[in-house]
């Protein structure tokens, strides 16, 4: 049985739902290190530690695919001594845990304009695909100067040039190509997005791939955001009856659509 099968299945006794593909907005560094009195830089290095649980709990429970939001296109304008903490924090991340992610069967992508990104940081990207190339556990997706509007321009863009080029025609487009146009297109839509620290956005995460999505909020900031708040996630998202904008599963079983 395929990895994918197995998770859409996977309701446990305890009426956990483990989803194939799932997307974490970390969000509360700040507020975490101002509880503490800390500088935010503090609040981002224990974020970042447990970005390193969160994947070693998804690989626990079979997430196949797991995708963070690590910087915005819009993190540009936080202060600049941040910025250059985030950057550097990142680089840190990948040589400080590569061999834990290693031992997880993690394969690590990157997701948003790369190209956009400081030279060291696009090496950091390209080593760290490489090396992790033939893990097949799970599918780490570190979303890095990643924006969803973005993501749709960059789709739409790269159509556009095949439609200028005569391979293809305006009437050729439609909701599957944009989708193919993406910057990781054979990773499955979230069946569920996670945000901690209360905010109800979206800020610009999956924006098209998130369209129907199931979201969980939890009021726990992100750096204490663990194993438990996880499986409330998972026993929350099994009891969500998704639609996709039809009826529910109880009413097409009752076959109730007068
Ligand atoms: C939002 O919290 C968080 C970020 C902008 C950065 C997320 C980065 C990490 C968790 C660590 C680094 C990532 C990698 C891949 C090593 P915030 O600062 O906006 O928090 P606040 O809303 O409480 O101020």
């Amino acid at each position: 049985m395929d990895l994918k099968a197995k998770n859409d299945r996977s309701y446990d006794t305890d009426g956990i739902k483990v989803p194939v593909s799932l997307g974490v907005i970390m969000d509360g560094n700040g507020r975490w290190a101002r509880k503490r009195l800390l500088p935010r830089s503090a609040g981002h290095r224990a974020g970042a530690e447990n970005l390193k649980e969160l994947c070693r709990n998804c690989g626990r429970y079979g997430v196949s695919y797991l995708t963070v939001y690590a910087f915005s296109t819009e993190n540009w304008s936080r202060p600049d001594n941040e910025v250059s903490q985030l950057m550097k924090l990142f680089v840190e991340f990948f040589e400080k845990y590569d061999p834990e992610l290693e031992q997880e069967g993690i394969r690590v992508r990157f997701s948003g304009d790369i190209a956009g990104l400081p030279e060291n940081i696009r090496r950091v990207c390209a080593e760290g695909e490489a090396r992790s190339m033939n893990r097949t556990k799970m599918q780490l997706i570190v979303a890095f100067n990643y924006g969803g509007r973005r993501e749709i321009v960059h789709s739409v863009q790269s159509i556009a040039r095949d439609v200028k080029a005569g391979l293809l025609s305006p009437e050729d487009i439609d909701e599957k190509m944009i989708s193919s146009h993406l910057y990781l297109p054979d990773v499955p839509d979230p069946e569920l997005i996670i945000r901690p620290s209360g905010e109800m956005r979206m800020s610009n995460f999956l924006l098209w791939e998130g369209a129907y999505s199931e979201f969980w909020v939890s009021d726990t900031l992100w750096p204490d955001f663990g194993y438990d708040d996880l499986t409330e996630a998972f026993r929350d998202y099994a009891g969500r009856d998704r639609r996709f904008g039809g009826l529910s599963k109880k009413e097409t079983e009752e076959g109730n659509c007068q």
